[in-house]
């Protein structure tokens, strides 16, 4: 890539996520150098936009969105955006995808770029299938270089539905050619889990069921479902976050040291820890373990918020879940018996991405027991917004001769004065250009999650009692509490 360039093919041009994350991502790219000039992009929608018009969209949407700041008069913005143009296309008609491939031959051309293409599918998934089958018929798959499928979750709607997708793209793509994206793997501190446990000394020889007494996983939210009602009613929160981000965070923290550090021995490892998950076979498994809530009215820092079945698109008697949580169970030899709480959800009083691993008490030794009741030491793991992470250790309370008290030995990385840290979108887009696929999701890992996933939604179905109503701005339903409760544990408070 870095020497023969690549076009970049964006479908969804006119979408939410090109305009706030794949465009920004484009330019702070071009302005690390990490882009080529041998590079061009196409924007494809069905709406008709003049050149200058896309021009304004794009300056918008960087302006905006970007890390970088950037004026129109920037000497770095008139030679950025002299790589864009815009093709009006209906993915229903193959006769455009002649015309795109002209315009991409003439671009091509016009930059010197070997014939590789990227194809960026930030589409509705429904339409997956047929544009890949389209640009087959359409001739772009017959370039001198490679090519790669970019998509978005979510793949499928169940593990049925994502065999299906997967054999549809599979006729047009081989797995090696397609880059699912799971945007929480491109965050970095998601990507630093693995570095922290595997080169550290500290951790790694503790990192198992002797020594860790539970791992707690929150993916909280302040938003509701926004515009997305529509979309979300249908999926869920166990859809929309749990069969993809939050299965990765469980697996980045249970894996195996890969023998190499190379994208498919990492993504084996993964795949060994989504087959050791305990599936909740059954109704009561489901109802003993996974706990379901929806939002209703509410207040979230003073201000007062609708239910969710009051939000647009969204069914009035809806059983959507808003919440997820879940006690699972990585049935291997190094995680027996130690669960794994993970909970997410919409309108919950903090927007936060964490990790917390709870060590076993240390053994109550009269020398200590005299003094005061041990905290367990902790580790934890800031993803967003704060990036970084912290230790829990317990100390003696200055002077004081009989106190021992928690301390904290905090590593706030995106604190630093000048720390820019890239964006998730903005490492997963160079990531598919160079071919690095150890941060995209494998059609293996997909399988076994939705085969997670679809016990839990089966027994939902069938009987929506435990359905928890919780109001916006609260923690979400009692009943995950009363989960950790069980075996003797409670959350961590989020800090
Ligand atoms: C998306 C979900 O995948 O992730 C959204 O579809 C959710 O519902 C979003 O809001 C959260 O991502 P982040 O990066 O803001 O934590």
């Amino acid at each position: 890539f870095k020497d023969n360039g690549a076009v970049f093919f964006i479908f969804g041009a006119t979408g939410d996520l090109a305009k706030r994350k794949l465009f920004p991502a484009f330019f702070s790219l071009y302005k690390e150098g990490k882009l080529p000039e041998r590079f061009a992009v196409i924007g494809l929608a069905r709406r008709a936009r003049t050149k200058e018009q896309f021009k304004a969209d794009l300056l918008q949407s960087i302006t905006e969105f970007a890390r970088y700041k950037l004026n129109a008069e920037d000497e770095i913005w008139q030679r950025f955006v002299e790589h864009f143009e815009y093709l009006s296309l209906d993915i229903h008609n193959v006769e455009g995808y002649k015309a795109l491939k002209d315009a991409s031959e003439r671009l091509e051309d016009k930059f010197d770029i070997k014939g590789n293409r990227l194809f960026y599918l930030a589409l509705a998934p429904e339409l997956f299938a047929g544009v890949a089958n389209n640009l087959k018929l359409g001739g772009l798959l017959e370039g001198s270089g490679w090519n790669r499928l970019v998509i978005e979750k979510p793949f499928g709607y169940d593990l049925e539905s994502a065999e299906k997708l997967n054999r549809q793209i599979g006729e047009v793509f081989r797995e090696e050619e397609i880059f699912r994206i799971d945007h929480y793997l491109g965050k970095e501190m998601v990507q630093n889990i693995e570095i922290i446990r595997f080169a550290n000394a500290f951790f790694e020889p503790l990192w198992n069921n002797k020594y860790i007494a539970n791992i707690q996983i929150t993916l909280s939210e302040t938003v509701g479902v926004e515009e997305r009602g529509g979309y979300y009613d249908h999926s869920g929160a166990i859809r929309d976050m749990g069969q993809n981000h939050m299965l990765q965070m469980v697996t980045m923290m249970a894996m195996e040291p890969p023998s190499r550090l190379n994208p498919e021995d990492i993504r084996d490892e993964k795949v060994k820890v989504l087959r050791s998950l305990r599936i909740h076979e059954t109704a009561e498994d489901v109802r003993a373990n996974v706990v379901r809530g929806q939002y209703t009215d509410g207040v979230l820092r003073g201000k007062a918020l609708p239910g969710y079945r009051s939000e647009d698109a969204v069914s009035p008697d809806s059983v959507t879940e808003t919440y997820f949580g879940a006690r699972l169970y990585v049935d291997n030899f190094r995680w027996a018996g130690v669960p794994f709480y993970i909970r997410t959800g919409k309108r919950l009083p903090v927007k936060t991405t964490e990790v917390v691993v709870e060590f076993k008490n240390m053994p109550d030794n009269v020398y200590l027991a005299k003094r005061t009741k041990l905290q367990p030491n902790l580790l934890v793991f800031r993803v967003n917004p704060l990036e970084g992470i912290y230790i829990k250790i317990n100390a003696k309370q200055p002077g004081s001769d009989s106190m021992i008290i928690p301390v904290a030995m905090d590593f706030c990385q995106s604190c630093q004065v000048g720390l820019n840290t890239p964006e998730a979108y903005e490492r997963l887009l160079y990531d598919a250009a160079r071919g690095e696929s150890t941060y995209f999701t494998r059609w293996d890992e997909v399988s076994l999650q939705w085969r997670f996933v679809d016990r839990i939604v089966q027994a939902w179905s069938k009987d929506s009692r435990d359905l928890n109503l919780y109001p916006a701005g609260s923690w979400g339903p009692e009943a995950m509490d009363k989960l950790l409760a069980e075996d003797g544990f409670h959350w961590w408070p989020i800090n």
